[in-house]
């Protein structure tokens, strides 16, 4: 059948702001494509609808009354290898954490076998999770990398997948030449591109500014430009890393400078945390159409600080969700959705209760946590024309919610304002039913 047809509740957002329910929906996906071809609100008869349409012969997938559609979860931020370790060494913080739990695992990934089966596992979770879109860090090398590239492609998830860069400031074991490093970012890219999978996007990632040498990053803002590509790296994510950093790029007035100073920030680049940044450093995101990954649960558990993603907000600049895998402890975007809601009540208790002055300052809301997770992860990674909700035109990636099946329980006389806010906060992949990427269901529940 050339169409299928979903009939029941669709949840998306519309803007930062409103979140938009539409009842008795009818969502029309163009099979071969994976497209949204037709939406069409409040239709009590779908038989006599279907029959005014060219639809006639679809597919039927009808929601049950608890259930709903709602956009799949955008990860902007996630290191694929360091799923291996995830929950573990959170007692610790960014830089001794990455010198006693990320640098030896990442190495261990120089072996294409040992990177396959750990990749396979990592991917297979998010899947579950709902996270349709993932923007990875892999590690340096670059056979595992297009290990990672082989295995999304089989699982169907929607990636951007990076090749991490660094040389210098890293231990022996785990570091290479800068050439190197161009030659195998620039293989990777080729690899990427060759396969011509418009659902799988390289993306240039010098890890952070601490292990990349000057003529290392002018390198890849040139790769990144050549090719097109868009660009990740961390961005003042903690004190000590600060400090580190700036001490070695003295010539550039600030963190955030030293990324502008080698051509690494524009419209397609986005930064990891920026948890510590001055009212200069957001501007200059704002000025160059960066966007940001948030990364709650992360900034939390290295005791990174809290990130006042409202400011951010306010400049104008894109704000997406990242889980940090394993930074954050957590696989799961609905935990990053509940890890943003504390880090915003967080602010909110530091203005009423602490240092900071602004008495009217408002945390998230759950149509703002909503749209941070769905359509504010598309803008991030510039691909608000093609995911993020429900519009025609753009591709189904999808979760079919069903909260009877799960870890909600109903008390009955809920609205459906009420239940995608229970959704948020108590639901978990026991609630996903299936979850779509392009039209096609790569996990789900049932
Ligand atoms: N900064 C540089 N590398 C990393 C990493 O792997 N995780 C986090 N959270 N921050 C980093
Ligand atoms: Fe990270």
């Amino acid at each position: 059948m050339a169409y299928t047809v979903y009939y029941g509740t669709l949840v998306h957002s519309v803007s930062l702001t409103e979140l938009e329910i539409i009842k008795n929906g009818v969502l029309v996906v163009d099979n071969e494509k994976g497209v949204i071809v037709h939406v069409e609100k409040e239709v009590s008869d779908l038989d006599s609808f279907l029959s005014t349409t060219s639809f006639q012969d679809a597919k039927i997938e009808k929601l049950g009354s608890e259930q709903f559609l709602v956009p799949g979860f955008i990860d902007t931020h996630a290191h694929a290898p360091q799923y291996m370790f995830a929950g573990s060494g959170m007692d610790l913080q960014l830089l001794e954490w990455l010198e006693s739990h990320v640098f030896p695992c990442e190495s261990a990934f120089k072996d294409v076998e040992h990177a396959s089966e750990a990749y396979t596992k990592v991917i297979e979770r998010f899947l579950l999770n709902g996270t349709t879109t993932c923007s990875w860090f892999a590690t340096i090398h670059l056979g595992a990398c297009k290990k990672l590239v082989d295995i999304i492609e089989g699982l169907g998830q929607r990636a951007f997948i990076g090749k991490v860069n660094m040389d210098q400031n890293a231990p022996d074991y785990y570091i290479e030449s800068t050439e190197a490093s161009l030659d195998d970012t620039r293989a990777f890219i080729e690899y990427v591109q060759q396969k011509n999978n418009h659902l799988v996007t390289p993306v240039v990632t010098p890890r952070f500014a601490i292990t990349c040498s000057t003529p290392l990053m002018k390198g890849l803002s040139q790769l990144a430009n050549q090719y097109n590509v868009p660009i990740q790296t961390h961005l003042c994510e903690n004190h000590d890393e600060i400090d580190f950093t700036c001490s070695l790029f003295k010539d550039s007035k600030d963190y955030t400078s030293i990324y502008d100073d080698h051509q690494l920030l524009n419209e397609r680049s986005y930064m990891a945390h920026c948890v510590h940044m001055t009212d200069d450093e957001i501007k200059m995101l704002a000025d160059r159409k960066t966007g940001i990954a948030h990364c709650a649960n992360s900034n939390f558990s290295l005791h990174s600080g809290v990130c006042d993603v409202r400011r951010f907000l306010n400049q104008g600049v894109k704000v997406g969700l990242g889980t940090d895998v394993a930074g954050g402890f957590s696989a799961s975007m609905l935990d990053a959705v509940r890890s943003t809601f504390f880090a915003s009540k967080t602010v909110k208790i530091m203005h009423r209760d602490g240092p900071l002055k602004d008495k009217d300052y408002a945390p998230l809301s759950p149509a703002e946590l909503l749209y941070l997770v769905t359509l504010g992860g598309a803008d991030v990674l510039g691909l608000k024309d093609q995911i993020g909700n429900f519009e025609k035109n753009k591709a189904f990636d999808a979760l079919w919610v069903d909260l009877e099946n799960g870890s909600i329980d109903l008390m009955g006389g809920e609205t459906m304002h009420q239940k995608v806010e229970k959704f948020l906060f108590n639901g978990s992949d026991q609630n996903l039913k299936h979850v779509y990427v392009q039209g096609r269901r790569v996990a789900g529940k049932a």
